[in-house]
């Protein structure tokens, strides 16, 4: 959470600054903040709100002063202290010789607020950052240089932290320092940069390094020295990243989710590109790095995941099951990092995350991988910190994903998992060729189905007109459906902030079952397979409480319809990929809801696409 941005030697200073911040509001947007050095001065401008906020604060002539010399900003996701312009960064210490702007959370403000303000620091905000300014100042004083200072300090800091530093009596160097939180450098020609995250820079220049954890950088504007905490001067080459910039563009549509859910066919198109050629050749995931070996012992596999990649994950559960009778463990990263790691001797770990950066799944991977397991990362970000750390990888190719509720990226989560399971059921012989055969067929049919769905809406738009003053849904499924209930709930809640709960519909009768009556929109989905008469029967006891019944359904018959009150149809496909399918019109359902209500429904309240604190 938090973006962070930062220039120096740049005569386009507070455009870089307003660009590059805009390209990262995925990351937050309860307040936006700079601070630019005018040779003598730190000037800051802090809004709260969203960025464009702080855009109207700055007069034109500001925005184009050619002789500003560097300078840091940010975009915020409050953790610490509520989300007004006194709790957003950049924050200052107290003689205002130091700016900053942070992303992460230090874990013993507390302690290091008690010292400071004993030694006569005062503070303005609420928020753990401040710390750092104040620390910063405090050992300036100690210390015969800047960078001697800024290593004191941080040695004193518990948490993670991603920092752009500037010093009003240092005008000609801007600074930077991580630990567990992304940061970046960039390399121009006469000017650096940095930033939380590569959008943020490719405008400006594709010359990379990653800083990692612990690393110091000293930037200034036609040279940079990267060290260690201890001092030691390393030597990191830039990187050419192989992107061009991405433009942030809506294509017509209302919102970026609707935009994403109208990309699903395509990037199922994509994930299935260069891994499947034909359908008798085996397939070819060629960043998994497991051996042959490894794959013919491997007999059980843990997921770790948060939000919506968890809801990938139990369909990947499902799906690998199914393939292969491998067992696998499916946990959100949260509650993992909290235990004993249990790795067996023969497993492999499953991370996936969209962004590659969220910091629960992170550490869980990162646990894994301490205690010996191979650690196999699915992710839309190669070029994440989890991509780099993971032994093996299946780039799911969802492209640049803005809207915060996760959409195309979660369909191609769910390839992915398609293609793996398929792929160690090859490897390990355990479905016949004919088998195999037949579902990679019906995989390259899957982005025509969704086309279909996506070009008749009527339906759902109807069911969002009928329930978006609903104050609770449920929605229910049986086996490798019951996941996509508990996304399209996680989507409902999101973005309209209607209860929403999915639940196995066989759970319905012990204890939800209570709850309803007629003001409580029941959803079921049931194709046909092991389980649709199951939800059948599940859905007409809920009908039999005289709640309203809507069914996401590949089918059309006088029982369905005597069953329920809104039927939403989706093609035929064989049982085990429908939750490509049933994932689309609950996608809609909450976007349409969300719209009658009026709802951000990029940036919902609350939230930012990549959460990068535990
Ligand atoms: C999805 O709509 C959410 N924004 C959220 O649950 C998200 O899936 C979760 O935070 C995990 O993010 P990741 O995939 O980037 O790790």
């Amino acid at each position: 959470m938090c973006g962070i941005v930062g220039c120096i030697g740049q005569q386009n200073l507070i455009p870089f600054l307003l660009e590059s911040l805009e390209k990262l509001e995925y990351r937050g947007y309860d307040s936006a903040g700079i601070a630019v050095h005018n040779g003598d001065n730190i000037e800051i401008y802090k809004a709260q709100g969203k960025l464009e906020n702080l855009k109207n604060l700055l007069n034109d002539t500001f925005k184009n002063d050619k002789n500003l010399k560097s300078g840091i900003g940010h975009i915020r996701w409050a953790t610490h202290g509520a989300p007004n312009q006194i709790n957003a960064h950049p924050h200052s210490s107290f003689e205002e010789k130091v700016s900053i702007v942070h992303n992460g959370i230090i874990e013993n403000y507390k302690e290091l607020k008690k010292e400071l303000t004993e030694k006569g620091f005062e503070f303005k905000s609420q928020t753990d950052t401040e710390v750092i300014a104040h620390l910063l100042e405090d050992c300036i004083k100690d210390e015969n240089n800047y960078s001697n200072a800024i290593r004191t300090a941080l040695k004193k800091l518990d948490g993670a932290y991603a920092l752009g530093i500037i010093f009003k009596d240092n005008p000609e160097i801007l600074y930077a320092a991580r630990k567990c939180a992304p940061l970046i450098l960039g390399v121009g020609e006469d000017s650096n940069f940095i930033a939380s995250d590569v959008p943020a820079l490719l405008d400006y220049t594709k010359r990379v390094i990653y800083l990692e954890d612990n690393q110091i950088a000293v930037i200034k504007g036609s040279s940079y020295q990267i060290m260690d905490i201890d001092g030691n001067i390393l030597d990191k080459k830039p990187e050419i990243l192989p992107w061009e910039p991405v433009t942030i563009s809506k294509m017509g549509y209302k919102h970026f989710m609707l935009k994403e859910i109208h990309e699903q066919p395509d990037v199922i198109r994509q994930t299935l590109f260069d891994k499947l050629h034909t359908v008798s050749d085996p397939l070819v995931l060629k960043e998994v790095k497991l051996t042959k070996e490894t794959l013919e012992q491997l007999d059980r596999i843990q997921i770790i995941a948060c939000g919506t990649s968890l809801h990938a994950a139990l369909v990947g559960k499902y799906l690998i099951e199914e393939f292969t009778g491998i067992p696998v463990d499916v946990e959100a990263s949260s509650e993992y990092i909290y235990k004993r790691t249990v790795i067996s001797k023969n497993s492999i770990t499953i991370g996936v995350s969209q962004s590659g950066e969220t910091a629960d799944t992170l550490t869980a991977i990162r646990q894994a991988k301490d205690n010996g397991s191979h650690v196999l990362v699915i992710t839309n970000r190669p070029d994440s910190t989890m991509a780099r750390q993971a032994d093996s990888m299946i780039p799911v190719n969802a492209g640049f994903e803005v809207s915060v509720a996760a959409t195309k990226s979660y369909s191609a989560q769910l390839m992915a998992f398609y293609l793996l399971a398929i792929y160690l059921a090859e490897v390990k012989n355990t479905l016949s060729e004919e088998y195999i055969e037949d579902l990679k067929k019906e995989l390259i049919q899957l982005p025509q189905k969704i086309e279909m769905i996506l070009s008749n809406k009527d339906k759902i738009q109807d069911c969002a007109v009928k329930f978006h003053n609903t104050k609770n849904f449920i929605y229910i499924a049986r086996g490798i459906n019951y996941p996509v209930a508990l996304e399209g709930a996680l989507k409902l809640k999101e973005i309209s902030y209607i209860n929403a709960t999915g639940y196995p519909a066989g759970e319905l009768k012990h204890g939800p079952i209570a709850m309803l009556d007629e003001t409580i929109p029941v959803l079921a989905i049931l194709v046909p397979g092991k389980v649709y008469e199951k939800v059948l029967s599940n859905s007409e006891e809920s009908k039999a409480r005289n709640a309203n019944m809507i069914a996401v359904t590949s089918e059309d018959n006088e029982h369905l319809e005597a069953v329920f009150d809104y039927i939403i149809t989706i093609p035929r496909t064989n049982e085990v990929f429908s939750p490509i399918l049933t994932t689309i019109p609950l996608q809609l359902l909450a976007y349409y809801i969300a719209e009658f209500l009026g709802k951000d429904i990029d940036q919902p309240r609350n939230l930012a696409k990549s959460v990068t604190v535990e």
